[in-house]
Parts: structure tokens; C-alpha cells; sequence
């Protein structure tokens, strides 16, 4: 039974603006915004604290049992907890963003954190953004979004976020970028794919106001439309 209140499901590449447009959206609309990226990202933190490679499957799901990963909304948005400890900073280095994908292939593991993210949003009033999200992990969410932007405006958005000693060119984040879509999308199980019943919204030109007002008004006709 809901209570009056709405899934909104925000998927996409990387660097179209998700997080930013998904925290914007929660907290216009009192909801929960919930990272699902961030669950991949403190796994693969976690593991190569461990010295646990992506090929190793088996190892990594064995220590994934005793991973404790918690999303705690604040003013920021979340703050992310990986058994205790707080790792919202670290799971955004570099590093991190190089490898993620290739633990995300894993399948027992996205078993694993679509089953967590599923139970976080079974009250509703939840915003979630991620790749999988209208087609696999909340395919019942009432409003869609495909948000995307092209590789090149992908990238400027994420060298802007960036900090200058991360001695990154904008040309090499690029193809980092772009390497990092096609691992998501090649991906066997629940690969970055747009749902069928997802709305398409190219944000290449929008400003983010432009991008949260719209999603608001899809909010408000699909919330009057029930
Ligand atoms: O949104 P992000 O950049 O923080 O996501 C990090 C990685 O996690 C991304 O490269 C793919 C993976 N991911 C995923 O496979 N499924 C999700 N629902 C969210 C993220």
C-alpha cells in the first residue's frame, strides 16, 4: 500500500547529472534520495582495501557477507558507511571511479545490492538514481527518467566537480567516461539500458534548475494522475 507518495527511478551514464538533479528532486518533494552508485562505489572501496581484484568473483561475494554498507541521508544528501566507518569522501577518488565497473559486472553482487536498494524504497517517497534502476531494481517505480548528455558535456561537468591535484586532463576523463559507459552497458546482467517506459531527457543544453523543474512537474502529474 503506498501513501500517497511516488518511486521516481533516475538512470543513465555517468556524469549526466543524476545525483545532483535526484538529491534536488528528494528534497523538493520531502523524499528519500537514495545513491545506489555510492553501494557499488563502497564495495569496491572496501575490496581494494582488502587487495580483492574484480576477476576474483568468489572472494569478493564471500567478503561482501560481512559488508555492512548503510546510505544515512543529511544536509549533503547521504553520508555512506561501510561497516561503521565513513567513506562518503573516499569512494568519489579517482581510483575508484577507474575500477567500479568491474566489480558492478559481478553478478551475485548486484544481487545482493539490488536487494538491499529494493527494501530501502518498498515505503515509497524514495528517489533513486543508478543504471539499472526503472528496468531491474524498481521496475514498478511510477515515474522513469533517463537522464543523458553527451560524452563531451559529460565530461566538462565532472573536470569542474574536479580537484586540479587530481592531475586528470579533461581529454583523458573523457575516455575514462566513455570506457566507463560501455563496461556499464556490455555488462551481462542488468546492463545501463533504457526501460521502456522511461522518459528520455537529454540535459546537453539544460541548466540543473531546468532539469529538477521538469522532473518535479512529471512528479506532480504522475502523483495527480493516481
Ligand atoms: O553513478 P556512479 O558513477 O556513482 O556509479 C558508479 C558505478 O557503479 C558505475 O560505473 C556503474 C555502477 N552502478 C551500477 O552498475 N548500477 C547502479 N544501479 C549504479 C551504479
Amino acid at each position: 500500500e503506498h501513501n500517497g507518495k511516488i518511486n521516481i527511478a533516475i538512470d543513465g551514464p555517468a556524469g549526466a547529472g543524476k545525483s545532483t538533479i535526484a538529491r534536488m528532486v528528494a528534497k523538493r518533494l520531502g523524499y528519500v534520495y537514495v545513491d545506489s552508485g555510492a553501494m557499488y562505489r563502497a564495495v569496491t572501496w572496501h575490496m581494494l582495501q582488502l587487495n580483492i581484484e574484480p576477476e576474483n568473483a568468489e572472494k569478493v561475494l564471500q567478503e561482501a557477507q560481512n559488508l555492512v554498507i548503510e546510505l544515512i541521508p543529511d544536509e549533503q544528501g547521504q553520508k555512506v558507511l561501510a561497516n561503521g566507518e565513513d567513506v562518503t569522501a573516499d569512494i568519489r577518488s579517482l581510483t575508484v571511479n577507474r575500477i567500479v565497473s568491474r566489480y558492478a559486472q559481478i553478478e551475485g553482487l548486484r544481487v545482493k545490492l539490488a536487494s538491499l536498494q529494493r527494501q530501502m524504497a518498498l515505503r515509497k517517497g524514495v528517489v533513486m538514481d543508478g543504471r539499472d534502476i526503472g528496468t531491474h531494481v524498481l521496475p514498478d517505480a511510477e515515474l522513469k527518467i533517463f537522464m543523458t548528455a553527451t560524452v563531451q558535456e559529460r565530461a566538462r561537468r565532472r573536470y569542474a566537480e574536479m580537484d586540479a591535484s587530481e592531475g586528470i586532463t579533461l581529454e583523458q576523463l573523457e575516455r575514462e567516461i566513455a570506457e566507463r559507459d560501455q563496461l556499464d552497458e556490455q555488462r551481462e546482467f542488468s546492463p545501463l539500458v533504457c526501460a521502456e517506459d522511461a522518459l528520455v531527457l537529454d540535459t546537453t543544453s539544460m541548466s540543473i534548475e531546468q532539469v529538477s523543474d521538469h522532473i518535479l512537474t512529471l512528479a506532480h502529474t504522475t502523483l495527480a494522475g493516481r
